[in-house]
């Protein structure tokens, strides 16, 4: 998508300097930041520290560090050690699991020698597919919100609501939840955004900047304003993304999704779910009891980024000091709270029967 007029990607390959480009996603949406990332031990940090973020992002950020590991050392050990540290960098998004998945078990029956260059088509392979799975997606949801649009007067805007940032910064381009609208208002169709700014780390204020670099219109509300926005009818669709989805369509999203399933269930609000077929883990089928939420630092929680009066970038404690906190940063929505999940291969239940009707070969797996 686009910054001021030019198209990024949120990663990219430098040919001249064989290195991954990335943007650092921790200065945004204050400064616009690229980084070079060549290392195992960068990509590892860049991961932990969320540098780069959002399940299909990590995924194929992790397939360039293998990639890159494999340049140095391609050995059977080399592979295996780079395997574990980038799988150890975040545990809830299953993006990353499969991404490595993926490459692991392509690489290792190739004899040493051909592992590095391999390794960076797969890498490539997987970003260039992750860009064409959030275009689908945005034409099946987009189609929604069309749908939506064609019984309201005309020219009154849609309303969506979205959590967290599950845009193109998220993904490799397009983004999931977002890019259904994108694709929407890009085709005509008046759209109008609430973001919720997603405490603590305010992922909203990337979606934010996102949607303003795009010219969509948008309204920034704290968390907590959804349910009162759903209850006085100001809400036609809350969409969101997903870190993990299960195969029976339980949906594991950032901490405070949850909340707005049950708002939108209670109001009548349909509630989307974006979710590429990459985020679906057909071995797990109850997502509240069976997925790992990451545990994340409490200064997440203490402590918030931004910019301070005279234009720097600042981080201010909000609360006393020693004050005990937790930081969950991930919950699970029931797939019974989800109106439907919006796959590449078109639109289903949340369900396991949904599921499998779209993606019967993975089901029978
Ligand atoms: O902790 P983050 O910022 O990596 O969490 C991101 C999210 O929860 C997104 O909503 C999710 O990854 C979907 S991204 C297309």
């Amino acid at each position: 998508m686009k910054v001021k007029g030019i198209h990024y990607r949120s990663l990219w390959w430098d040919r001249t300097a064989q290195v991954l480009c990335i943007i650092d996603q921790r200065a945004l949406p204050h400064v616009f930041r690229v980084q070079p990332v060549a290392t195992l031990d960068d990509f590892v940090q860049a991961i932990c520290q969320m540098r780069v973020r959002g399940a299909p992002l990590i995924g194929a950020t992790a397939a360039y560090g293998l990639a890159l590991a494999m340049r140095l050392d391609s050995s059977n050990e080399a592979l295996e050690r780079a395997h574990t540290m980038l799988n150890e960098t975040r545990p809830t998004a299953v993006n990353l699991r499969w991404a490595l998945e993926r490459c692991r078990s392509a690489l290792q029956p190739l004899p040493p020698g051909g592992r590095a260059a391999a390794a960076l088509n797969l890498a490539h392979e997987i970003a260039d597919e992750d860009v064409a799975i959030n275009r689908r997606i945005g034409e099946h949801g987009a189609a929604l919100i069309r749908d939506i649009a064609s019984r309201k007067p005309p020219g009154m805007p849609v309303n969506l609501l979205t959590h967290c940032n599950a845009g193109w910064l998220a993904t490799v381009d397009w983004g999931t939840a977002t890019s259904p609208i994108y694709q929407a208002h890009d085709a005509g169709v008046p759209v109008h955004v609430w973001v919720d700014e997603t405490r603590p780390r305010n992922q909203g204020a990337l979606t934010a900047w996102e949607l303003g670099s795009h010219g969509i219109p948008h309204t920034y509300v704290a968390d907590n304003a959804g349910g009162h926005l759903m209850q006085h009818g100001q809400v036609d669709m809350v969409i969101t993304g997903t870190d993990r989805t299960t195969r029976t369509g339980d949906v594991c999203n950032k901490i405070g999704t949850y909340l707005k399933a049950l708002a939108a269930h209670d109001n009548g609000v349909p509630f989307f779910v974006a979710l590429p077929s990459p985020t679906i883990d057909w071995t797990m089928g109850d997502g509240v009891g069976g997925i790992e939420i990451e545990e994340r630092g409490g200064e997440e929680v203490t402590h918030v980024q931004g910019r301070a009066g005279d234009g720097a970038v600042a981080t201010v404690q909000v609360t006393p000091d020693g004050t005990t906190v937790a930081n969950p940063a991930f919950d699970v929505t029931p797939g019974r709270l989800v109106t439907g999940l919006i796959t590449e291969r078109g639109i289903c239940a949340a369900t396991e029967a949904g599921l499998a009707a779209l993606f019967p070969e993975r089901a029978a797996a």
